[in-house]
Order: C-alpha cells, then sequence, then structure tokens
C-alpha cells in the first residue's frame, strides 16, 4: 500500500443504521475507527444502539476484538442530527433501496461535509453514474457495497461511476485493507456490479430448472454445498477452470450454452412467494422458499455469522506452506508432501 492510512484518525460517517448500517458500523468500530452514526428515523434511534452492542458481543466471541466493547462503543456516537458528519473524511450512505429517498439524504449530507468529504452508497441496485448526479462533487463520490454481516465478511466491492476519480477510489481500496476486506475495484459502473451480475446469472437458470419441476430445490442447494463449495473458497472459477484442464469445458460451452436459460420475465416461483409475502428467515411465519421455525430463523442466523469466519480462517490456511500439510483437523503439520506445488 502506498500511503499509510491510520483508521483511528479516519472518522467515518454511516447514514441509516438498519440492517446493514449497524453491521458497517461495527466492522468500522473493530477497525479503530470513530464513527458516526445517523439515524433518520426513530426505529434506528431505538434499535440501532442495541443491534451494534450485540454484534460487538459477537465479534468478542469470534475473537474479533483487541479491545473492550466499552472502547470501541467509546468512539461510536450516534444521532439524528447530520450536523455531526461534519469532520468525517467518508460518509457512506445506507438507507433504503429507494432512489428519491437516497436523493433526499445526500442533499442533507451535502449541507454539512467538507470539500474533501467522500461520500458512498451502499446501494446494490442503483447506477453509481446516476447517484452521483445528485452530488456536488461527483469525483469524490462512488459505490462501497458491503455484504452482509459486514463486520464478519470479507468481501466489499468498489465501484466507480463515469465521474468517480481513480485517486479517490483507490483511497477507498486501501483503507478496505484496513477493514480485513479482500475488495474488488470496477473502473466501470455495469449494473449489478460483479456479485450480483454472476449471482443473478446462477439464479435464473436455478429458478428456471425449478420452474420447469427438472430439478428440486433442495438438489440445486446441494450442488452448491457440496460440489461448488468444496472447492470455490479455495480457488474461485478461473484457477478451478484450469486445474480441470480447459479443453474439455470449449465442448461443454458449445453444447449447452444454447440451452441455457435467457428469459428476460421473472420466474414463477419466485412470483407466487412474493405475491404471498413470503420473505423466508425475514418473515414472522418462516415462510419462504423452505419453511423455518423461529428457532431454526435463530440457529442460521447465528450459524451463517460462525461459518464466515471458519471457512475463512480455513481458506487463510492455503495454498500451503513450505513443508506442511493440513491434516484432517485442519492442523499444519511437517510433510514434503506439498512442496512440488509452490
Ligand atoms: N441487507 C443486505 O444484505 C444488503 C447488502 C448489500 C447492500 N444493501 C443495501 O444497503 C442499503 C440498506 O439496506 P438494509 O438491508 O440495511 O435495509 P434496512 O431496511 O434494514 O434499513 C433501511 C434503512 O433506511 C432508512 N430509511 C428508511 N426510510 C427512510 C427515509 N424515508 N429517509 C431516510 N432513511 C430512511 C432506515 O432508517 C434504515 O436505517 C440498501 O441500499 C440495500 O440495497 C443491503
Amino acid at each position: 500500500m502506498s500511503v499509510e492510512l491510520k483508521t483511528k484518525d479516519i472518522t467515518i460517517g454511516v447514514i441509516g443504521l438498519g440492517l446493514m448500517g449497524s453491521s458497517i458500523v461495527t466492522s468500522l468500530l473493530i477497525s479503530g475507527h470513530r464513527v458516526k452514526g445517523i439515524a433518520p428515523l426513530q426505529e434506528d434511534m431505538e434499535e440501532g444502539p442495541s443491534r451494534i452492542c450485540e454484534q460487538l458481543a459477537i465479534c468478542g466471541e469470534l475473537h474479533l476484538l483487541q479491545h473492550s466493547i466499552k472502547s470501541y462503543l467509546s468512539k461510536l456516537t450516534i444521532s439524528e442530527n447530520y450536523s455531526e458528519l461534519s469532520d468525517c473524511s467518508l460518509v457512506l450512505e445506507c438507507v433504503t433501496e429507494n432512489i428519491e429517498i437516497k436523493k433526499q439524504v445526500f442533499e442533507k449530507i451535502l449541507g454539512v461535509v467538507n470539500s474533501y468529504t467522500i461520500i458512498a452508497s451502499n446501494t446494490s441496485a442503483n447506477s453509481i453514474s446516476e447517484l452521483q448526479k445528485f452530488v456536488h462533487h461527483p469525483e469524490r463520490f462512488l459505490g462501497i457495497h458491503w455484504a452482509e454481516p459486514a463486520f464478519a465478511t470479507r468481501f466489499l466491492e468498489i465501484t466507480c461511476g463515469e465521474q468517480t476519480s481513480h485517486s479517490c477510489a483507490n483511497w477507498v481500496f486501501e483503507l478496505a485493507h484496513h477493514w480485513d476486506k479482500e475488495p474488488t475495484i470496477l473502473r466501470k459502473d455495469i449494473r449489478g456490479f460483479i456479485t450480483n451480475r454472476l449471482m443473478y446469472a446462477m439464479y435464473r437458470e436455478a429458478l428456471f430448472l425449478i420452474d420447469k419441476n427438472e430439478v428440486s430445490i433442495e438438489d440445486v442447494d446441494k450442488f452448491f454445498k457440496y460440489d461448488a463449495g468444496s472447492w470455490i473458497t479455495l480457488m474461485g472459477i478461473f484457477k478451478r477452470m484450469d486445474f480441470m484442464g480447459l479443453n474439455g469445458y470449449l465442448e461443454i460451452f458449445n453444447t449447452l450454452f444454447p440451452k441455457l436459460c435467457n428469459a428476460d420475465d421473472v420466474s414463477r416461483i419466485m412470483q407466487q412467494k412474493v405475491l404471498i409475502n413470503a420473505r423466508g428467515t425475514q418473515s414472522p411465519e418462516g415462510e419462504g422458499l423452505y419453511k423455518y421455525t423461529a428457532e431454526e430463523v435463530k440457529n442460521w442466523n447465528e450459524a451463517f455469522v460462525l461459518f464466515n469466519q471458519d471457512i475463512y480462517q480455513l481458506a487463510k490456511l492455503y495454498p500451503f506452506r513450505k513443508g506442511e500439510k493440513v491434516t484432517a483437523s485442519g492442523i499444519l503439520s511437517d510433510s514434503n508432501l506439498y512442496q512440488n506445488l509452490l
């Protein structure tokens, strides 16, 4: 990294203390920042602080804390008043996915921040080039797209709009390493960024096959868990292709591509589920593509956070260190077995 960044000297504002906003606040606090949380709605004021405390406690259980929870909380202020943002170097907008609401929030931010402040949106669905038309210094506006729960996940997408300065994106890219992230930079504002572009291509194909009753929901998930899941965190998809030898893929591309779904309309099962307000683990009835009891919802939420940590810890052990091998228990021990791979 070219410039030594000290998180303790960089104050960051987060607007919106909903699901993502609060977990972003937690991530920034444990990375050493002073954080100004803005609660646009009363419910954020009521629920945000306790959510952040609970998340800090989870971080403690995950061994992510170097100080007491109290000392992290001493670096956090939560307010309804946007003027708190006046000394922030970076402000993250994290309000509901509605362009009019985001526009109003940007106006309030612009009324109080300095000309040097970088403003970022956590939008999943809006174009950064469109959003940056709402701000005074579009060269200092970009997308920072976090993965939930932000304090436990490693992936983060930085997206430039048409007018974003690359030096500004590079600064955020460097800073994100201090948040323990593996960030990507998209220099061009493609719709869906990287995650949604790739995930939604998979969702379309999977839902297409389910709509046609050719595969079951359970079997699709089995494929992801036990096939893709057994190598994807180790090598991504392109090293995997190299690993398998490339030639076989060419023939399959030629025969399979014409069979894949390229429909523009939304899958039937999704339309039916959304019509009855099935929101999976987010709905009180636990009605989704699967059905959940309240206890199962709690267990899945806990498992999700723990699994995120476990899988990143496991991935850190690879590629193999010289003279060491991974045993069944995950402990590295001496061996010449993998030396030739290095
Ligand atoms: N949840 C995720 O997994 C996830 C992942 C990546 C990006 N995002 C994005 O993050 C943003 C926030 O999503 P979330 O999941 O935290 O949503 P959420 O529903 O949990 O929180 C929404 C936030 O918007 C604020 N808000 C609602 N109405 C408002 C208004 N009229 N004026 C100002 N603020 C208002 C609320 O106070 C709340 O803080 C969205 O843009 C979403 O697309 C979410």
